[in-house]
């Protein structure tokens, strides 16, 4: 099940192990996702014990989707039989592909790559999951950075459909193909973008949230009034300040802040003082229990 024999290339085999390193939020998904699919899954973090914890966690979302009747107990079995914590980068050698999920910071993705190509074969394709950085920066030294891509899940992956293959300045046309037509056999959605600031969803969001901002810091409506406007009449599923309370605000505004930068502060993306301030006070939404909204802290969490 390798590359097609010509023409282009196919998907990663299912039988070809998928790393993916940092198992936070995203990691966890993307793990699941690939784990579902039928590929060995092999997970790293470099906190002691968090791709355990991970294990753990999938595991228990496995048994969830046993008990709703969308997977079968075999499968599960079969599943979990694949899923493995890695204590060791060098335990990701014979992964197929790796797909990073680690903190938003581009020198300590750079140092994670460069690791992790003393340590996979030379066509192992390397992704990241990064939702504001350039891709190309993060393959700059690498030795081979053809085989580096984009690859933009979005939150939670397990059920949201999109991802944006990016194609950086350095990377291979089989090898974009390659990855788009192995999350095409995931189940999701790829698209293929070009490496620019915050790629094409993140990209064209901005303003969805910077203009509902500024009316709220103008003092035209509060933040559930807007919220309400935009469901009923824009036919968006989620208000922008409901929304940013579910993604973080943090998060948030670190990619408005990175898409700024990366225009040279074009005055169009200028992130929001109201949200700098629900930031520093540590009003993070959802995952703190006080955003825009407060949320009861045992409130049920929108399950993947
Ligand atoms: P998270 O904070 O939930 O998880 C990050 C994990 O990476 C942590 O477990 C941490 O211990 C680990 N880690 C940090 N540095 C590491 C290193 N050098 N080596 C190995 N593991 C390391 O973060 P989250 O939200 O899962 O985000 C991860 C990436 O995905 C970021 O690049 C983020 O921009 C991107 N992303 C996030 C989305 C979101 O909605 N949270 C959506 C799409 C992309």
């Amino acid at each position: 099940a390798e590359a097609a024999a010509e023409g282009a290339p196919g998907p990663v085999g299912r039988d070809r192990t998928v790393a993916v390193v940092g198992t936070g939020t995203m990691g966890q998904g993307i793990a699941q996702v690939a784990l579902v699919a039928g590929h060995p899954v092999r997970l790293y973090d470099s906190a002691p014990g968090r791709a355990e914890e991970a294990v753990a966690a999938l595991t228990a979302r496995l048994d969830r989707l046993v008990e709703k009747g969308r997977l079968d107990a075999t499968a599960r079995e079969a599943a979990v039989g694949r899923l493995h914590a890695a204590r060791e980068l060098d335990e990701l050698a014979d992964a197929a592909l790796v797909v990073e999920a680690i903190v938003e910071l581009l020198p300590v993705k750079q140092q994670l790559f460069a690791d992790l190509e003393k340590v996979v074969g030379d066509d192992t394709v390397l992704a990241t999951n990064t939702s504001s950085l350039s891709v190309t920066a993060i393959a700059g030294g690498l030795r081979l950075p053809g085989r580096f891509v984009g690859l933009h899940f979005f939150n939670p992956a397990p059920l949201l459909p999109l991802v944006e293959v990016v194609s950086g300045f350095a990377t291979d046309r089989d090898v974009a193909t390659r990855a788009y037509e192995t999350v095409k056999g995931w189940g999701k959605t790829p698209v293929r973008c070009a490496d620019t600031p915050g790629f094409i969803v993140n990209r064209v969001a901005r303003p969805f949230y910077a203009e509902a901002l500024r009316v709220f810091e103008e003092g035209a409506a509060d933040p559930a009034t807007i919220d309400a406007a935009l469901r009923e009449c824009g036919g968006f599923r989620m208000g922008p300040f409901e929304l940013t309370d579910l993604i973080g605000q943090d998060v948030n505004e670190a990619v408005t802040r990175s898409v700024w930068d990366s225009f040279h502060q074009d005055p169009k993306f200028t992130p929001s003082l109201a949200q700098r301030r629900l930031v520093e006070s540590g009003r993070l939404g959802r995952k703190t229990g006080h955003g825009w909204f407060s949320y009861a802290q045992d409130a049920e969490r929108p399950e993947p």
